[in-house]
């Protein structure tokens, strides 16, 4: 593959609380398949300040403490992805945030085929480059330690 000119790029991936038991390894293989570089990689359950922190951006949203309950109930998969043009690719390959729309819209992506709704819709990535690098930095840098994750179950407060 030839790629002189095009620069890479990172996101950050989640797959999330719903789809780590059943899905987890058709979402690795799109993932493989897709062409991305893996550059990181941890599995943790995210604690509830965590969980908030990390949809920030959320928290006026009427679904937000639905959303934080859900995704630290059970592990979540955390990576990077690196790729040129990673963070839209990504997000095409996610599909719409509804798994409903997702159907009609883009019926091979991973929300169409996996999620259940749009809660539960198994998979994150970061929605532009700024976003991916701060969440990056969150989940992998120095601002999270991993004593932060508990092995457990995320019901630490
Ligand atoms: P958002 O950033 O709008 O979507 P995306 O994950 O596609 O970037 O929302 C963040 C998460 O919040 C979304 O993945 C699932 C949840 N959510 C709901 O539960 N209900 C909603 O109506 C929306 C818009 C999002």
């Amino acid at each position: 593959e030839i790629n002189f000119f095009f620069p890479k790029q990172k996101t950050l991936a989640l797959i999330k609380p719903d789809a780590m038991e059943e899905h987890r390894d058709n979402i690795l293989q799109e993932i493989r398949g897709s062409g991305f570089s893996v550059t990181q990689l941890k599995e943790a359950v995210l604690s509830r300040d965590m969980a908030e922190e990390f949809y920030k951006e959320q928290r006026e949203k009427p679904f937000f403490k639905q959303l934080v309950e859900f995704m630290c109930r059970g592990p979540c998969l955390m990576l990077v992805l690196t790729k040129e043009n990673a963070v839209e690719e990504w997000r095409l390959i996610m599909g719409p945030t509804d798994p409903e729309q997702a159907k009609e819209t883009s019926p091979d992506s991973l929300r169409a085929r996996f999620a259940s709704d749009i809660l539960h819709n198994s998979v994150h990535g970061s929605s532009n480059e700024q976003h991916a690098e701060e969440k990056i930095r969150f989940i992998f840098g120095d601002i999270c330690s991993d004593a932060e994750l508990t092995a457990d179950g995320g019901t630490n407060t």
